[in-house]
């Protein structure tokens, strides 16, 4: 066999082994597939006492179905046959005489989880790698191979479903505690612990009488609900495969089969193919951290406002030692007291809070910058103010630190006139707000050393951010495409379009939140001067300028084009919509990010469209606003 061995131990346990050949993480193409049928074909011939599948993989265990096999599938033949090649290999697993084992250490991800799900005993070791998870609604797909039967009977159906159309992972300690895992046991004791559970004729754990209940008289009820959560974030036009799980759930038992008109609208769904799409462009972003070997320890970051501190926390989250710098103590305790709050939520265990707490460190004279692998300037913006900072920096950092700006809307060649290596400087841009906005661009300024450039792409990728590379250019790509888009939609608000009905038509055509509320959120005084510089010229909107005039500035001030309590816009009724309104309001947005594409401040469309859903939340579905153009 290619992939797996099977090593047969001398008190009678079969041990199979997976260790796809040629990668460097294990996926359940149709080959592996196939050795695996041929593994239980021998073992059906000569029983062993028990059977334990496991990985050879550091990076873990199964990261799912081949994705690459995903867009060979051209006929509903072929999506059906995927289908039938999973749910009846592992209903074959679970029917196996002997007893069987999955030991889990690392990603368990899709197919690889279900496989698990099949095996009698699920043995979970508890690492910080270790997560489990049936992300299949990420891409737009369902999982047919026993996910939607077996995760249900394990865990009870409110706990599945909600893993199954969140996509959300569990950790080692939580599988075991929500019964996703039979144990969950340190890597040190993990091979005795494995052979004692899987001889050990231990009953499953039983459902809970409730759960029970609400997997079979209730079931209804519990779909309903479920279909009912989902409307909230999904549409059924745009996301269809939330709610056939709960159809299949509900209805088939998770027997994806039985309802093979489910399983072709499914799979030859444009959702399904774009939803693909945007997984491979999330791959290419990430690649860009690749090719530098560039690791920071320490960041310094300076301005501790509303950037520069969830910047800090951030990279302090991520492991990193952060030191944090501002004009004084209590210009950085604003900061402090949210990164308290980011730390809790994130990492709930209170050693782990602590850790992170510890690795934040309040540094009003700035004495981090000597030992700092990255400084990110977060301050004022202001070019004076910019330049006093650099010119007492940049003496004062390690020789091979990078050295960054957060800027939106200076340009690197204008900052870097006063450094002594203009060439080091280079743009790391994050995103409002930082812990939710994936993408971070990189800027390049003109002849920067393209060095420092591949060292900033593999910093971003380290705190698990997407880099995106970008020329310098106003507004760079996000900012720039989202003007004219904004611009658009303030027009018809000056024509007489309610807000509300502006933002619904962006709503139904799929972005998650609408171009007004938008405005509000990020404030009228900064759409305002970000659409002086990104509007080439044109007119302010009347609506726009009104509000800013009477200091109705959005969000923050408890009135723009919404007024805001409790945080949200409140909103009237939305009215008809008319049509043709969302495309027209969007195509400045696709005129736009062609243009950079033409200009070549992005490489090319794929990463163009990348960066427009990551850095704007554009449409996932669509593939993108270039994609979803040539459609
Ligand atoms: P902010 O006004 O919230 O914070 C700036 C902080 O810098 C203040 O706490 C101030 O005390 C401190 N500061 C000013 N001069 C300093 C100095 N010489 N030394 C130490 N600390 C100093 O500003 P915000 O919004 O965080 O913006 C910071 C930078 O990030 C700007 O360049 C802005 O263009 C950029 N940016 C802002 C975004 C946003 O949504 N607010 C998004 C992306 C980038």
């Amino acid at each position: 066999m290619k992939h797996w061995q099977l090593n047969k131990e001398e008190c009678g346990i079969a041990v199979a082994v997976l260790d796809r050949a040629g990668e460097s993480t294990n996926s359940l193409s149709a080959e592996v597939m196939a050795e695996f049928a041929q593994i239980l074909d021998q073992l059906e011939l000569y029983p062993p006492k028990g059977l334990i599948v496991r990985s050879a993989k550091a990076a873990g265990f199964i990261a799912g179905a081949d994705i690459g096999e995903f867009s060979q599938l051209d006929t509903p033949e072929k999506g059906r046959a995927l289908v039938a090649r999973g749910w009846d290999l592992f209903n074959r697993l679970a029917a196996v005489k002997y007893s069987t084992l999955a030991l889990v250490r690392g990603h368990c991800l899709g197919g690889g989880l279900e496989l698990a799900l099949a095996c009698r005993y699920i043995l979970a070791v508890d690492e910080p790698g270790t997560k489990m998870a049936l992300p299949e609604v990420m891409l737009g797909i369902f999982p047919g191979w026993g996910g939607m039967l077996r995760l249900p009977q394990r865990v009870g159906p409110a706990a599945a479903l909600d893993m199954m159309l969140t996509g959300k992972g569990i950790d080692a300690k939580r599988a075991k505690k929500m019964g996703l895992a039979d144990d969950c046991v340190p890597p040190r004791v993990m091979e005795m612990a494995a052979r004692q559970l899987l001889l050990s004729k231990q009953p499953r754990r039983p459902l809970p009488f409730v759960q029970k209940l609400l997997a079979g008289p209730l079931k209804g009820v519990v779909a309903n609900g479920a279909r009912k959560q989902v409307a909230k974030k999904a549409r059924p036009e745009h996301y269809p495969a939330p709610y056939a799980i709960i159809d299949l759930w509900q209805k088939h038992d998770g027997n994806a089969l039985a309802a093979p008109a489910v399983v072709d609208r499914i799979i030859q769904s444009p959702t399904a193919k774009n939803l693909l799409r945007v997984f491979r462009l999330q791959e290419r972003l990430k690649g860009f951290g690749k090719d530098s070997d560039f690791a920071a320890k320490h960041v310094h970051v300076i301005g501790a406002g509303v950037m520069g501190g969830d910047i800090a926390a951030w990279c302090a989250l991520r492991g990193l030692t952060v030191t944090l710098q501002d004009q004084n103590l209590e210009r950085i305790a604003p900061a402090i007291k949210r990164a308290d709050a980011l730390f809790r939520k994130k990492l709930r265990e209170p050693l782990k809070v602590r850790a992170a707490f510890d690795r934040l460190i309040p540094d009003p004279t700035g004495a981090g910058v000597a030992h700092a692998d990255v400084v990110i300037e977060a301050i004022f913006e202001n070019v004076e103010a910019k330049h006093a900072l650099f010119r007492s920096l940049e003496p004062r950092m390690k020789p091979g630190a990078i050295l960054a700006s957060n800027t939106s809307s200076l340009k690197l060649e204008d900052l870097r006139t006063v450094l002594a290596q203009p060439q080091r400087l280079v743009g790391i841009h994050f995103f409002n707000p930082v812990a939710m906005m994936p993408l971070v661009e990189v800027i390049e300024a003109d002849r920067a050393d393209p060095a420092v450039v591949r060292a900033a792409c593999a910093f971003v990728k380290q705190i698990d951010k997407l880099p995106l590379p970008v020329k310098s250019a106003p507004g760079f790509l996000v900012n720039a495409v989202l003007a004219p888009y904004m611009l658009a939609a303030m027009r018809a608000v000056d024509e007489g379009i309610a807000p509300e009905t502006v933002d619904e038509a962006m709503l139904a055509f799929g972005m998650p939140m609408g171009p007004i509320e938008l405005a509000d959120t990020v404030g009228l005084d900064i759409a305002m001067a970000a659409g002086k510089q990104l509007a080439d010229g044109a007119e302010a909107p009347r609506c726009l300028l009104q509000r800013v005039e009477q200091g109705q500035l959005g969000k923050k001030s408890g009135q723009g084009f919404y007024a805001w309590a409790q945080g949200r816009a409140q909103k009237g009724s939305a009215g008809a919509v008319p049509a043709g309104l969302a495309e027209k309001l969007v195509q400045p947005l696709i005129a736009r990010t062609q243009a950079l594409v033409d200009g070549g401040v992005v490489a090319d469309g794929e990463l163009a469209d990348a960066g427009v859903i990551f850095g704007t939340g554009f449409a996932p579905f669509t593939g993108g606003p270039l994609h979803y153009r040539e459609k």
